[in-house]
């Protein structure tokens, strides 16, 4: 089994499509392991996307993704990780294939909906940042 980090954004929880995103969550078939809901501050939003702090969309990623509640979960499933960004879609929208989560619901490349771990060393990494061992069922 493997286990791959989700974060619903604050575009999407503003919009109200988090019960739809977790109904398509579970219908793949995944097994949400831990979840919460968390408005981040932006220090938390800077340090989760540390890896991206030099590119120059760092600033409007931060403030957006620390301007309203998101959900952060972990998911486990055979697979995870693909699964997880295969159900997810293309990064920008205007490329997600038909029945994705960011093609039904996403905006812009930006205020895209959902986020998920690229690697099993990003899983890693990312899943501990929100979850203590002890909130993983
Ligand atoms: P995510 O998977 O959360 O990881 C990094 C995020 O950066 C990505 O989703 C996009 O939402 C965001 N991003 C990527 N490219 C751009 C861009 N050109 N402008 C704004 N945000 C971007």
């Amino acid at each position: 089994m493997e286990r791959t980090f989700a974060i619903i954004k604050p575009d999407a929880v503003a919009n109200g499509h988090t019960g739809k995103i977790i109904d398509m969550i579970l219908g793949a078939g995944f097994k949400i392991v831990g979840m919460k809901l968390k408005h981040l501050s932006l220090k938390e939003a800077q340090g989760f996307y540390a890896v991206h702090s030099a590119r120059p969309f760092f600033g409007e990623l931060t403030e957006f993704m620390s301007e309203g509640p998101v959900v952060v979960l972990a998911l486990e499933k055979e697979g995870a990780i693909k699964a997880w960004r295969d159900l997810m879609g293309a990064t920008n929208p205007a490329n997600a294939a038909e029945g994705t989560i960011r093609k039904m619901f996403a905006e812009s490349v930006g205020r895209n909906s959902v986020h998920g771990s690229d690697a099993p060393e990003t899983a890693a990494v990312e899943i501990p940042y929100f979850f203590a061992a002890t909130e993983l069922v």
